[in-house]
């Protein structure tokens, strides 16, 4: 990096950066140079929780899902195939290289090019037509791929703390088209880092982390302890007690293994604590509001399915929280008639298809961002509009 690179000029200047900035460049070269840029942490979000397993337990209790695999092989071969085990990838494991080597991404508002490269580091990305010798490192993808992957970064902030940038693009669909991160479109540019992504403060990254991750640590820009993915003890929370016990034939106590006795109410609101409750929204709880779309426990728990069936309607009742999610109507129409069959005649049932067609009718697919669709777990009768009339 010579003295006129734009990695010098309008980031937030400290003299922390000076130092940070030229050495290890001079060491190691030009992917380091972001690392040590300080970012400011712009962007502020309310902090809402993290799952308990992540906020209450320490470390050293969790085991990890392998370990359960002796004794529960079914729940672990069906867990290993769904997306729960498919949140949280390091790039440097090799796993986005055929996706991304050598790929190509032009910016439709911004007008520039990203591309990118794979390497034993992992990933990185350049801009060639702002800065021609500087690659920006991308550490970690988020999301199984099946609507989306995005990536992120972790950088040193003006404080000093870790703040993530997330990078302006993400993989789209099974085959993974390059396009806008969801949210940053129309973002302007206020720092130079902000060419590869939004920052985003350490609050909000370790929301990020606690909700793909069964648990980690942080300790300045690295991770350890990491057990990434929606683990067994995401769930069951921390298992080594459970694991000794059993290993040891102390029957009777499987303390700490939650979910197995969750009332329905409490197991929408724990699977809520990352699919989201109506107390951690950010926009109004409204019939017509799109954004809810996204938030299952927030549609299940506005729906007269749950609220007048005294506690018999949760997400098992549905999903089996093992498996990877069916995508046979069928599957969820058996559901639906166990409590809306035309008998006995005490259940309500459907005057307009008593049989079939329910999930296309009152749980249709929505675009919740230019291609990408989800399930509206808002269950109810809809307008003519076809999705979002009143709840009568
Ligand atoms: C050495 C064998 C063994 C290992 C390893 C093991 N379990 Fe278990 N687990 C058992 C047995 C046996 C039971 C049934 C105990 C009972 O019903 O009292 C059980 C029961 C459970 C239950 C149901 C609890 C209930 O209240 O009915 C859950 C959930 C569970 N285990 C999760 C896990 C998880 C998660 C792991 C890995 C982190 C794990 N187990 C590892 C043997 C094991
Ligand atoms: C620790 C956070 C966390 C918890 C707790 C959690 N989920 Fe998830 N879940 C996720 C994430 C993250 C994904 C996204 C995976 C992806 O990118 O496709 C997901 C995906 C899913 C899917 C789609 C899975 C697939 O195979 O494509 C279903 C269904 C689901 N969750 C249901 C549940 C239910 C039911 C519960 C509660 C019993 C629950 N989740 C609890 C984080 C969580
Ligand atoms: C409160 C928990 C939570 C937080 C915080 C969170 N996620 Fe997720 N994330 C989920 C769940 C649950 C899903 C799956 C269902 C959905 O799409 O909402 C998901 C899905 C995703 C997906 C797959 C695409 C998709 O929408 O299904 C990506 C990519 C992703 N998250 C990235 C991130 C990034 C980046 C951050 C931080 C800026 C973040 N997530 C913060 C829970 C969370
Ligand atoms: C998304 C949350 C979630 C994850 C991840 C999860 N479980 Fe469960 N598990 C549950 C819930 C909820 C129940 C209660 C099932 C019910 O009510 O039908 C349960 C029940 C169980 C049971 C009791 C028997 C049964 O199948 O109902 C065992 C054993 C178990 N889980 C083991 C595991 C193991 C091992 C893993 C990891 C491979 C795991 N679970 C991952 C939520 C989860
Ligand atoms: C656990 C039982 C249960 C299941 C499963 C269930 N429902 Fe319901 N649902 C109810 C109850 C109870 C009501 C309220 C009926 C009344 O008005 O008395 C209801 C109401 C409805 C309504 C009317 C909503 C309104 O706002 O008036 C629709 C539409 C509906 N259900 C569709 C479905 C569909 C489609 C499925 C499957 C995807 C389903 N339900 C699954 C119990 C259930
Ligand atoms: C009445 C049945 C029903 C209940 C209850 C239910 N779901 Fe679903 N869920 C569905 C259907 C139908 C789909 C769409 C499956 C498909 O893509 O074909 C779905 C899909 C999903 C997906 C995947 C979204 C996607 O498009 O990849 C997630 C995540 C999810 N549900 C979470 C939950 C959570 C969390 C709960 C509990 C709060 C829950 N669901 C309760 C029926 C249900
Ligand atoms: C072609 C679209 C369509 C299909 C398919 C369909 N429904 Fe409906 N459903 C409606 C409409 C429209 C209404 C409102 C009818 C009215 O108010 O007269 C309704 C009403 C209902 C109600 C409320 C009944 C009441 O009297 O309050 C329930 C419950 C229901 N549907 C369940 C189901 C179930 C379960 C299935 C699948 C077996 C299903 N629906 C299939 C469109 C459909």
């Amino acid at each position: 990096m010579n003295s006129k690179s734009p990695l010098q000029r309008n980031v937030f200047p400290t003299r922390k950066l000076v130092v940070g900035c030229l050495l290890p460049v001079l060491l190691l070269g030009s992917v380091v140079v972001w690392l040590s840029l300080h970012v400011q942490p712009a962007v502020r979000m309310p902090v809402s929780r993290l799952p308990a397993s992540t906020r209450e337990a320490r470390h050293e209790d969790y085991v990890g899902s392998q370990a359960c695999a002796s004794c529960h092989a079914s729940q672990v071969n069906q867990h290993a195939r769904s997306g729960h085990a498919r949140t949280f990838y390091r790039t440097d494991d090799g796993r986005f290289d055929s996706q991304v080597d050598g790929r190509q991404f032009k910016d439709p508002e911004r007008g520039v090019t990203f591309h990118y490269h794979a390497g034993p580091g992992g990933l990185s990305v350049t801009l060639p037509e702002r800065f021609p010798d500087d690659a920006f490192p991308l550490h970690f993808g988020l999301g199984s791929g099946h609507h989306a992957i995005s990536f992120m970064t972790l950088v040193p902030g003006t404080d000093g703390r870790a703040v993530g940038i997330e990078h302006r693009v993400s993989l789209f669909g099974e085959d993974h088209e390059p396009g806008l991160t969801p949210s940053h479109r129309g973002q302007a540019v206020t720092q130079e880092v902000e060419h590869f992504g939004r920052v985003r403060s350490p609050e909000l990254l370790d929301r990020c982390l606690g909700c793909h991750t069964t648990t980690y640590r942080r300790e300045g820009l690295k991770l350890t302890e990491l057990q990434p993915h929606v683990g067994c003890e995401s769930c069951h929370g921390p298992a080594r007690r459970h694991v000794e016990q059993m290993q040891h034939g102390t029957i009777g106590d499987t303390l700490g293994l939650t979910a197995i006795s969750w009332t329905a109410t409490e197991q929408i609101r724990r699977c809520g604590e990352c699919h989201r409750r109506p107390d951690m929204l950010e926009s109004p709880l409204e019939p017509d509001n799109l954004k809810l779309v996204r938030y299952a426990p927030v549609g299940i728990l506005q729906t007269a399915c749950y609220r007048k069936s005294e506690g018999r309607l949760s997400c098992t009742t549905c999903h089996d929280p093992h498996r990877p999610v069916s995508r046979d109507a069928q599957h969820y129409e058996t559901r639906c008639l166990s409590c809306h069959s035309a008998e006995p005649a005490q259940q309500v049932s459907c005057k307009v298809s008593s049989q079939k067609g329910c999930i296309a009718c009152h749980m249709p697919q929505v675009e919740v961002h230019p291609g990408m669709s989800m399930s509206d777990h808002w269950i109810r009768v809809r307008g003519a509009d076809g999705l979002m009339s009143k709840e009568r």
